[in-house]
């Protein structure tokens, strides 16, 4: 999947934050630590440094959602950081996005940390980060 392609699924899925630009997802998918799981409406990007792993974004096209892909991705993502030698991961998500936090505590994480304001909306709105995580050695 092209950095435009990523790009456009970002925005898409993101309407109430700043999008990534495709120079970025560019930059992020330059790195070596950097893997991505995708299919053509959804994509997990995580990154792998000495065995902690981080879901930097997932994201499911609006039209595709409720039908498996963002957990397909998540488990994706964690198949992938587990053959990088990754043993925990890690995800910031805001405390107000419901659905990711129910997704994600369905796959065993749990929150480690909060990050008061932390995300500017669009609208100019400051929304705090929940941080999640969980071993990596089980489903
Ligand atoms: C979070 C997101 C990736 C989920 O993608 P998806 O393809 O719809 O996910 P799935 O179909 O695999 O659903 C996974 C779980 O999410 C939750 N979920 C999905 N749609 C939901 C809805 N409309 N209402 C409540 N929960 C919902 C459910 O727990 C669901 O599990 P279940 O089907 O076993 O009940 C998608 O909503 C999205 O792109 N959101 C915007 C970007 C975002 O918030 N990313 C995460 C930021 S950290």
């Amino acid at each position: 999947m092209s950095p435009e392609d990523l790009a456009r699924i970002h925005a898409a899925a993101f309407t109430d934050q700043r999008p990534w630009s495709a120079a970025e997802f560019a930059d992020l998918t330059d790195s070596a630590h950097v893997f991505l799981a995708a299919c053509p409406q959804a994509f997990a990007l995580g990154r792998c440094i000495a065995g902690e792993t981080e879901l930097l974004t997932l994201a499911t096209l609006p039209e595709a959602r409720g039908q498996g892909l963002g957990r397909k991705m998540l488990r994706c993502y964690h198949d992938a950081a587990l053959q990088r030698g990754g043993e925990s991961s890690f995800l910031e998500v805001a405390e107000t996005n419901h659905i990711a936090i129910r997704l994600y505590e369905s796959e065993g994480y749990t929150q480690t940390a909060k990050r008061p304001n932390y995300y500017r909306l669009t609208t100019g709105q400051r929304v705090g980060a929940l941080i999640f995580s969980r071993p990596l050695n089980r489903q």
